[in-house]
C-alpha cells in the first residue's frame, strides 16, 4: 500500500503498521487496561445521528473559527503529542509544516522531540505549548519561561497524567526511551529495516524540552514510569491558579472532564478547557468527551471555550462535536499515523482528506460556516 491508496484513517493506520517496529507501533495505537475507553472514544460519535437541512445555497463554505485567541482556518487543530521523532525522521517538524499549510494550530510537547524555539521561530501558525507539571519546580519555571521568551503565545496543561496509566502493549514490547535493544525488540527492529537505517542516519534522539533537566542516557524509562516518578502528583488548583497568572495569555487545561472541575477552570481565569481521556491511554472505564460534551458546553460554554479530542476519524466526527458546541477538535492519532507512514506529505494528505470531508459535509448539512452548526442538528440513535 502506498499513500495515495490512503483514503481515511483505518488506510494510514494499516501503512503506520507496516512501516513501524512493532514497539512504537504499539505504543501509539494502545490505551490503558482493557483498551474500553480506547474503543469507545471512535464509537460514541455513532451514538448520535446527523439531522441536515436543504436548499441552503452551499456553494462557498467558510470552516474557519477562533480558538484561544487564534484564527484557525479549519475547526481541527494537531493536539501535542510526544516523541514525534521516532515515529518518523521528519517528527515535529513534518507536524508543524503541514499544520502551517492547513492554516492550523499545533501544539508542542514537553515530551516533544523538537525544540519549542526552533518550531516557533520557523511557523508562523498559532502554536500550544503543552505543560507537564514536573515535581521539579526549577524545570517548571525554565519551561514556562522558554515558552514564553520563544512566543509562543497558548499554554496548554495536561492533567489527566498525574501517574501513569496503565499500558500493558508497552510492558509486553519493553517500550522505553531511549530504546534498550534487548533480544526481542532488536529482531522488531531488524524486521523494519527501513524505519531503522532512517533512524540512525538522521538527528539523534533527543528531548530538547527536558534535555537540560533530565538524564535519559543514564536510565530507561517507560511513559508510564516517566509520568509516575517525575510528574507531579501534589499538583492542585493553587499551583494552576499561579501559574494562570505567571502566564497572562491564553491558557487552556487538557483532560478535565467534570462540571464542578470545567466551573473551577473557569474561576481561575483558564481561557479553555480540553475534554479529553487522553486518547484512552489514562483511566480505563472514564468517559469520552463526545459523550460528555453538551453537558459540559452547557454548564460552562458561556466562560469558557470548550474544546473536545478522542477517537476522530471522520469529518463528521468533527462536524457532530461543533454541533454540540465544541470550539476546536484535537486531533491526536488521526495524524501520528501519517506521520508514521510518510511524514510531512503523509499528515498533509490526512488534512486534505478531513478538509474534504468538512466541506462536503458542511454543505450536505446545509451549512457554509461552523457556527450554523447547533444542537438541533443531532438526535440520539433510536
Ligand atoms: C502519552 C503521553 C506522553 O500518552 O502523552 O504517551
Amino acid at each position: 500500500m502506498r499513500l495515495k491508496h490512503c483514503h481515511n484513517f483505518h488506510d494510514f493506520q494499516t501503512l503506520a503498521r507496516r512501516r513501524l517496529p512493532a514497539p512504537i507501533y504499539n505504543y501509539i495505537a494502545g490505551g490503558a487496561d482493557d483498551e474500553v475507553t480506547l474503543r469507545r472514544n471512535s464509537e460514541s460519535f455513532n451514538r448520535v445521528d446527523l439531522i441536515p437541512n436543504v436548499l441552503r445555497g452551499v456553494e462557498d463554505v467558510d470552516l474557519s473559527t477562533m480558538v484561544l485567541g487564534q484564527k484557525i482556518d479549519l475547526p481541527v487543530y494537531l493536539s501535542p503529542t510526544a516523541l514525534q521523532r521516532l515515529f518518523h525522521h521528519e517528527g515535529e517538524r513534518a507536524t508543524a509544516a503541514a499544520a502551517e499549510q492547513f492554516g492550523t494550530m499545533f501544539g508542542v510537547s514537553s515530551l516533544g522531540t523538537v525544540s519549542m524555539e526552533e518550531l516557533a521561530r520557523k511557523h508562523r501558525n498559532p502554536q500550544v505549548y503543552q505543560f507537564y507539571f514536573h515535581k521539579d519546580r526549577g524545570l517548571n519555571s525554565a519551561m514556562m519561561e522558554r515558552a514564553k521568551s520563544s512566543g509562543i503565545k497558548v499554554m496548554m496543561l495536561t492533567v489527566d497524567s498525574i501517574t501513569g496509566g496503565n499500558r500493558e502493549r508497552d510492558l509486553r514490547s519493553g517500550f522505553s526511551i531511549p530504546f534498550r535493544l534487548t533480544a526481542s525488540a532488536l529482531m522488531q527492529f531488524a524486521l523494519k529495516p527501513s524505519w531503522g537505517l532512517n533512524y540512525v542516519t538522521h538527528e539523534r534522539f533527543s528531548l530538547p524540552q527536558l534535555d537540560a533537566h533530565l538524564d535519559i542516557e543514564g536510565d530507561s524509562l517507560t511513559i508510564g514510569r516517566y509520568f509516575t516518578e517525575m510528574l507531579d502528583p501534589s499538583m492542585s488548583w493553587d499551583d494552576v491558579s499561579a501559574m494562570v497568572s505567571e502566564w497572562g495569555g491564553p491558557f487552556c487545561l487538557k483532560g478535565v472532564m467534570s462540571v464542578k472541575d470545567a466551573r473551577r477552570a473557569a474561576d481561575i481565569g483558564c481561557t479553555g478547557i480540553v475534554l479529553s481521556n487522553h486518547g484512552g491511554r489514562q483511566l480505563d472505564g472514564s468517559r469520552t468527551g463526545f459523550d460528555h460534551l453538551e453537558e459540559i458546553v452547557q454548564a460552562v460554554g458561556d466562560r469558557v471555550e470548550v474544546m473536545v479530542d478522542g477517537g476522530i476519524t471522520r469529518g463528521t466526527h468533527v462536524l457532530k462535536s461543533l454541533a454540540l458546541g465544541a470550539k476546536a477538535v484535537g486531533l491526536g492519532r488521526y495524524y501520528l499515523f501519517p506521520l508514521a507512514a510518510a511524514g510531512q506529505p503523509g499528515i498533509e494528505r490526512a488534512l486534505h482528506l478531513m478538509k474534504a470531508e468538512l466541506v462536503r459535509g458542511m454543505r450536505l448539512m446545509g451549512c457554509t460556516s461552523v457556527d450554523q452548526l447547533t444542537p438541533e442538528m443531532l438526535r440520539r440513535v433510536p
